[in-house]
């Protein structure tokens, strides 16, 4: 690996060791336990085994830091200026139905801004990675954000609406608009990966509302360090951990976001 940080290392080997039973449990799903939390959004036994064995790692190491997870909630709330951002696998209905594209997400935040960032794709042995300051890897090899420079020649990148989602109907005026003006939009089910994916230059950019906090952490960080932007838009300040998020290369960036505050189709 081409970082080295304490916190870097700590994420790096929680990964890879949290990795050893979800590649078990991919390979058995007819055996995990599956149940619903809300319409159209699962939980798995692998889901809550691969966060235990994430936790268990980062809090040997330092057992006062705030977590906020996807599936144990917050653990030491008092503690905000030092927090690890969980998603165990982010993609878990491609995971459960035997698609290779989910991850494990984990950031790292101190005082509100996201320092470092790892999302471990462990089917496929890619380990997207950023520290600030010290760029964007994948595996041993620095990656970067595409160079497209125009929103119409661009292959973009989203998801949603959930199922339970009160704006469908937002979302797909969105879809429809943003689908007109760009070459094409893909929707692979992994906000992480999809991130992952604009920082190595594959997608020239993502969009996406109703997300988490856990979804895009590690991402903020690896899409920055890749020399890309993120921004946040319509947050509601009663729900500091749901995000919707543009992260493109740094060319496209405003074009997308005049087309999202746009209200008619064209
Ligand atoms: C989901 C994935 C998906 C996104 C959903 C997320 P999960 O995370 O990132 O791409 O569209 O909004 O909830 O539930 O698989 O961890
Ligand atoms: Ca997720
Ligand atoms: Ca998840």
């Amino acid at each position: 690996m081409r970082l080295s940080s304490p916190h870097i290392n700590l994420i790096i080997k929680s990964c890879i060791k949290a990795s050893k039973s979800l590649i078990r449990d991919f390979g058995e799903l007819e055996n995990l336990q599956v149940s619903t939390k809300s319409p159209g959004d699962f939980v798995s036994s692998a889901d809550k085994r691969t966060e235990k064995i994430i936790i268990g790692e980062l809090q040997k190491a330092h057992p006062d830091y705030g977590i906020i997870t996807e599936e144990s909630g917050v653990i030491n709330e008092s503690n905000i200026e030092k927090r690890w951002i969980i998603d165990p696998i982010d993609g878990t209905m491609n995971f459960l139905n035997g698609i290779p594209q989910f991850a494990i997400s984990i950031g790292y935040e101190e005082n509100g801004e996201i320092k470092c960032g790892v999302i471990f794709n462990p089917v496929t042995n890619e380990m997207y990675y950023a520290e600030k300051g010290s760029g964007a890897f994948l595996n041993n090899t620095r990656i970067r954000v595409s160079k497209k420079k125009k929103l119409k020649d661009s292959l973009l990148v989203t998801g949603g609406p959930k199922q339970i989602s009160k704006i469908k109907d937002k979302i797909f005026f969105e879809y429809i608009n943003i689908s007109k003006n760009v070459s094409n939009v893909r929707k692979y089910g992994s906000a992480s990966l999809d991130m992952a994916f604009v920082a190595s230059g594959k997608f020239d950019g993502y969009w996406q509302r109703e997300l988490n906090y856990w979804d895009v952490a590690a991402g903020i960080i690896i899409i920055k360090e890749a020399g890309g932007f993120v921004n946040f838009f319509d947050q509601d300040k009663n729900y500091p951990l749901k995000k919707n998020i543009i992260a493109t290369n740094s060319d496209i960036h405003d074009e997308l976001k005049a087309l999202i505050d746009k209200k008619d189709i064209e």
